[in-house]
């Protein structure tokens, strides 16, 4: 046997022992992944493969970083848990980065983007009940075609039935209006029964979906005017994967509240929300009753090392201009192959480094096509291929996945 044959016997063997232990709950691709470094990951039998989805949107550093890499290894041998009982130095100082580059006076940490818009829904709550004294306004406002999650709560709010099917009952008190339709979120904003309005400023599972000039906008009038906490789900759009620090950067506005996952580790698990000192109000302790919120892992020192040092990077390389530049580049290479296959590709959307290119029938055989011959792209809302790099991708990077998806399209 090769090595190259005892490789892929290990993979397969790998992939048959993972059907036999691991929940059915994913629908993987057959390859296991061994290493990465930059925008190139290698998988257990060797094959290399050209990632232009970073973990979907995760790896803001592409792979193996070698400064985010030499960080967290020296954060490793000193210190890795202490629990929320003292406070973190790592904690306050990725706090201090999150403020100084958002409009967020505080920030509260957790570990996945489900647990930063379930802090946000409780803040959200507590605020009308506690806060404003209004106890009434529990309904919460989604929209249509939305991503929050896979927790119980996060389902309720996310506005596909394809997730939500088969958990209910689900939470009470969520309505969904159609995104981008201000005059539907109004209506039901002026009952003044909502405690918040929670949407993403690009809808990413959704398809990529982003809206028209002026509807954040909108919405951040209509929710001052009737107290109602505004909610920007930034877990996908955040940390520079729209060429901005965040998504709503792009609509000058500003939320009450965001939240926060992917990007900010770099792979390492860490979410978090940013609120406005008086949206904070919300989950402020009050002596006498207990903690309002917590997490165990929230905050801990070696997610926060990873999320200040990736907020760091960012800023040294230029990553938001790069991302600006080469997600331009990707919008230019999209136009030329809808241009090229009118029969198959029917637009491309997207801002920065979060690009969508839509297909008249589902993306999923191409998807996977293109993992087949190397590349590896993700799906948005089933006739959307997504190409979502990390910050550090090039133009190069970027033919390079092209000429692939290219010659994908090509041959049907
Ligand atoms: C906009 C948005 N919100 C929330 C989530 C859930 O994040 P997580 O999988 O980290 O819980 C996702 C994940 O794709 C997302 O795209």
């Amino acid at each position: 046997m090769t090595t190259s044959d005892e490789s892929t016997a290990k993979q397969n063997e790998l992939i048959e022992t993972a059907g036999k232990v691991l929940l059915k709950n994913y629908l993987q691709q057959p390859t296991v992944m061994a290493r990465g470094s930059g925008v190139e990951l290698f998988d257990v039998s060797g094959k290399r493969f050209l990632d232009l989805t970073s973990g979907i949107s995760v790896c803001a550093l592409g792979h193996a970083h070698p400064e985010l890499s030499a960080c967290l290894a020296e954060q490793t041998g000193k210190l890795l848990h202490t629990s929320n009982l003292y406070f973190i130095e790592e904690q306050i100082t990725a706090a201090q980065a999150l403020t100084e580059r958002s409009f967020a006076d505080r920030v509260y940490f957790c570990n996945s983007g489900a647990e930063a818009n379930e802090a946000a829904l409780k803040l959200a709550r507590r605020y009308q009940h506690v806060v404003r004294e209004s106890p009434e306004r529990n309904l919460i406002v989604s929209t249509e075609g939305s991503f929050h999650g896979r927790s119980i709560a996060t389902v309720a709010i996310t506005g596909q039935d394809k997730y939500r099917s088969g958990f209910g009952p689900l939470l009470e008190d969520v309505a969904m209006v159609p995104y981008g339709d201000l005059a539907a979120a109004t209506a039901i904003l002026e009952k003044r029964t909502a405690c918040c309005f929670i949407l993403e400023p690009i809808q990413a599972e959704g398809g990529i979906i982003v809206p028209r000039a002026g509807y954040l906008q909108g919405l951040r009038a209509v929710c001052d005017a009737t107290d109602t906490i505004l909610i920007f789900d930034e877990v996908q759009t955040g940390v520079g994967r729209t060429g901005k620090w965040w998504g709503y950067e792009w609509d000058g506005v500003t939320p009450d509240v965001m939240s926060m996952a992917k990007g900010l580790g770099g792979g390492v698990p860490i979410g978090a929300i940013g609120a406005t000192e008086k949206a904070a109000e919300g989950l402020t302790f009050r002596q006498g009753g207990a903690v309002p919120h917590a997490s165990t892992f929230g905050g801990n020192p070696l997610a926060c090392c990873a999320a200040s040092n990736v907020l760091r990077i960012i800023e040294e390389q230029g990553l938001l201009a790069n991302a600006m530049t080469v997600g331009d580049h990707i919008a230019s290479r999209f136009e030329e192959l809808v241009q090229k296959y009118p029969d198959t590709l029917v637009e491309h959307r997207g801002r920065g480094l979060l690009r969508g290119l839509v297909m008249k029938d589902l993306a999923g055989p191409t998807y996977r096509r293109c993992r087949e011959e190397g590349l590896l792209v993700s799906v948005a809302g089933g006739y959307v291929l997504r190409f979502a790099p990390a910050l550090v991708a090039t133009t190069d990077n970027v033919d390079e996945g092209i000429a692939i998806l290219d010659s994908v399209l090509k041959n049907g």
